[in-house]
């Protein structure tokens, strides 16, 4: 069964997300998530007390300012949510759209949430100008105000007074990470347009994702990356340099919403890769590395 979810969010790691704890160590002080997006790992180790505290960073400054409205202002957050769905009711797709322009003109957290629960894929997508461009999916209303008020008080409950919330690059997250957190990585595909500021606008580059894990193994850091990974023996994106020395798992995700849909039975498999020093503080020993199924490699890591 998946976590509960914030807020829907294109990529989000909900369904995946009680399999990447098998992966925690015991007596995390701080879970940290430099692409935290809707944070479905935070909020499924907050569930678990599988963390203690959070840290969530994103580069995406609506994300951001409405994960600062779930946590400090849920009950104003899930009223204007309420106004919103209930105004829209017989007008869906123009008021879409007047909601869309206001946010472009003055972006909210409530407008901000009302376009992802309405919007295509739950997709965040902006033009060349940083205005948020995504149409609506005319066969959602969003998320009832009740079910949307209960997630935002659930998270807000979960999260709340031990989460520090911040906007930097990746990389100055990692640089302030300390051997003690877990750092957990979902960096967007490469060319993925993630956020108003054209800095980020293509993605996350596998050169500079690859510098930035050899900075951050010197530094001895414990961390888990979601990367890619295959849809049946179609490989998506290139793996992680070897001379990295992660061990490399491979969790089944289900079938491919794609194949389902084209008829073919082809499932999802996901990559995770886990760092030198977390292997070392879980006290696998390297075999994991080999060539194991993934219910192999789990059994591994179920073994007391
Ligand atoms: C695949 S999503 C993460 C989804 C998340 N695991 C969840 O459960 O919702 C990747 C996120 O990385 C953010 N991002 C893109 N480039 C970034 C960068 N350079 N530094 C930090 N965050 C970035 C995007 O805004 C996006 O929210």
């Amino acid at each position: 069964m998946g976590a509960p979810s914030p807020f829907p969010y294109q990529g989000s790691k909900r369904q995946l997300a009680n399999v990447i704890l098998r992966y925690f160590p015991e007596g995390i002080g701080r879970l940290v998530e430099p692409f935290a997006g809707s944070a479905a790992v935070s909020i499924a180790a907050a569930r678990s007390s599988a963390g203690k505290r959070f840290w969530l960073n994103d580069t995406n400054e609506d994300v951001m300012q409405l994960w600062r409205a779930i946590l400090e202002t849920p009950e104003e957050l899930a009223e204007r949510y309420a106004g919103l769905w209930q105004a829209q009711l017989g007008q869906e797709r123009p008021f879409y759209d007047q909601v869309r322009d206001r946010f472009n003109r003055s972006p909210s957290p409530g407008d901000f949430l009302y376009l992802l629960a309405r919007c295509v894929k739950a997709s965040v997508r902006y033009n060349s100008d940083g205005e948020f461009n995504q149409s609506p999916d005319n066969r959602r209303r969003g998320a009832r105000p009740e079910t949307m008020r209960q997630r935002i008080a659930g998270s807000s409950r979960l999260l709340g007074g031990r989460t520090e919330l911040t906007t930097l690059d990746y990389t100055d997250v990692l640089a302030a990470a300390t051997p003690s957190d877990l750092v957990y990585m979902d960096p967007p595909y490469q060319g993925v347009c993630t956020g108003r500021d054209s800095r980020y606008r293509d993605g996350v580059s596998f050169r500079s994702f690859a510098d930035a894990l050899h900075g951050a193994n010197d530094r001895g850091l414990s961390y888990i990356i979601s990367y890619d990974g295959r849809t049946g023996k179609k490989q998506h994106g290139r793996p992680l340099p070897r001379d990295l020395e992660l061990v490399h798992i491979e969790v089944d995700a289900g079938p491919s919403t794609q194949a389902t849909l084209l008829g073919r039975s082809a499932r999802t498999i996901e990559s995770l890769y886990l760092s030198p020093a977390l292997i070392e503080r879980l006290g696998v020993g390297r075999k994991a590395n080999d060539m194991l199924t993934a219910e192999q490699q789990l059994a591994l890591f179920d073994s007391p």
